[in-house]
């Protein structure tokens, strides 16, 4: 018996002994374990005990910015939390947190915000907090980035608006200028015929002073007659400077009415040529628009008619044809046809450009329908198209009427 009990005891110690060494192995495996874990996360994983670090996984190295994890292992986490939220990280240290954001310091005191969440583990016989961190900064700035581009990015587009608007407000002014000059030149073919009046006028004044038949009742006849031509010369001066003068406001106008001013704006000059002119519209067609700015569009559309018809050689007789009446849902349709061969195919797409002439620069500007469709598109919300006719260029307008 008493030979027994040293072998009992050392039987017992090295089962003691034994049982110890399988438990460190499980451990160490189980740490193992757990190391190879955090090791394979691909957030930063940060484990620490009583506040203090006590394993790391490289991902999280790097974005406390270490070289070495032993600069970091054994530190209080407390260190890599920027003051302002140091609070906040203390306040959520011992609950299974959701993921908060908060601004943690590099290893070189750098702040930098991040995402984090942990988690409470019991293992090892220890109580260890593990916690996911995920690095923000690149996300802030590449969102900051992001925010920095639309503004700059709706800047950009303010300003190429207002660069469209400048350019489009420099080709009406360029568009004004080739109209004033055709403009001139229609007053002074509305001036021919008052002035031929006050030529003969003058001559018979001075011929009945020759044969000294010049008394006070022809003196007046003369003054009446020749007031009557000046004072038609100044309204028509006045009727151009009304009709080029620019909307202020939306106004309701009858489109027959628009029609025959423009008409007859142009007809002294294109009758000087041989042109026939004729326009025909349906009653009570009116809308709520720009007249004059209307009328300015159905001048340049005649004047290109006119331009194509001068240039036309052949024994046949020059029209031009203007027709306003009632389209479908209460539209006013708008023609304006040539016989002036109609326009060539290949320039068709081209027509409504700004600066496109086939006329040359000393003809043409090439604004006339660029401006004619800004106007009735953009201003009168209207639409304008063009098709080549059995005998020429055939321009319509669409607009909305009122009812
Ligand atoms: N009625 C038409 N018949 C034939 N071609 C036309 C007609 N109207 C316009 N065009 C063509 O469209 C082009 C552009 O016209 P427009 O913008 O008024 O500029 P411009 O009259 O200064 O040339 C003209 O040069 C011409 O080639
Ligand atoms: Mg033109």
């Amino acid at each position: 018996m008493s030979s027994l009990t040293p072998t009992i005891i050392l039987f017992c110690i090295g089962v003691i002994l034994l049982l110890g060494a399988m438990w460190i192995s499980l451990l160490l495996k189980q740490r193992q374990k757990f190391k190879q874990l955090i090791d394979f996360a691909i957030e930063g994983m940060v484990v620490s005990q009583k506040g203090h670090v006590i394993e790391i996984n490289d991902q999280a190295l790097k974005i406390f910015g270490g070289n070495d994890k032993q600069e970091i292992l054994g530190k209080p986490m407390l260190d890599f939390v920027a003051p302002a939220s140091k609070a906040l990280v203390q306040a959520q240290s011992t609950l299974n947190t959701d993921m908060y954001e908060c601004v943690l310091l590099r290893k070189d005191g750098t702040p930098f915000p991040a995402l984090v969440r942990g988690s409470i583990v019991e293992g090892f016989g220890k109580t260890m907090r593990v916690s996911a961190v995920i690095d923000l900064s690149e996300l802030k700035e590449a969102q900051y980035a992001l925010q920095t581009l639309n503004g700059n990015l709706e800047i950009q587009v303010q300003a190429q608006i207002e660069k469209n608007r400048q350019q489009e407000m420099m080709l009406f002014q360029q568009s004004r200028h080739a109209q004033m000059g055709e403009m001139i030149s229609m007053i002074a073919h509305q001036w021919r015929q008052p002035l031929n009046v006050l030529s003969l006028l003058a001559q018979n004044i001075v011929f009945k002073y020759k044969l000294q038949k010049l008394d006070e009742r022809v003196m007046d006849e003369f003054k009446e007659d020749s007031m009557r031509q000046i004072l038609q010369m100044s309204k028509t001066i006045d009727d151009f400077r009304d009709f080029f003068k620019p909307d202020k406001s939306i106004k309701i106008f009858d489109i027959n009415q628009q029609l025959a001013h423009a008409v007859e704006m142009v007809r002294p000059i294109v009758a000087a040529h041989g042109i026939e002119l004729s326009f025909q519209g349906e009653n009570g067609l009116k809308v709520e628009s720009f007249p004059n700015e209307f009328g300015q569009s159905i001048i340049n559309i005649l004047n290109n008619a006119k331009d194509v018809l001068l240039e036309s050689c052949g024994e046949f007789t020059k029209q031009i044809t203007v027709e306003a009446k009632r389209g479908e849902n209460n539209t006013v349709v708008i023609t304006i046809e040539d016989n002036g061969g109609g326009i060539d195919e290949m320039v068709m797409p081209y027509i409504f450009e700004p600066y496109f002439s086939t006329k040359g620069a000393k003809h043409g500007t090439g604004l006339g329908l660029y401006m004619t469709k800004i106007i009735i598109e953009e201003h009168m919300h209207g639409r304008i198209s063009v098709v080549n006719g059995a005998e020429g260029a055939k321009f319509e307008i669409v607009l909305q009427g009122l009812a």
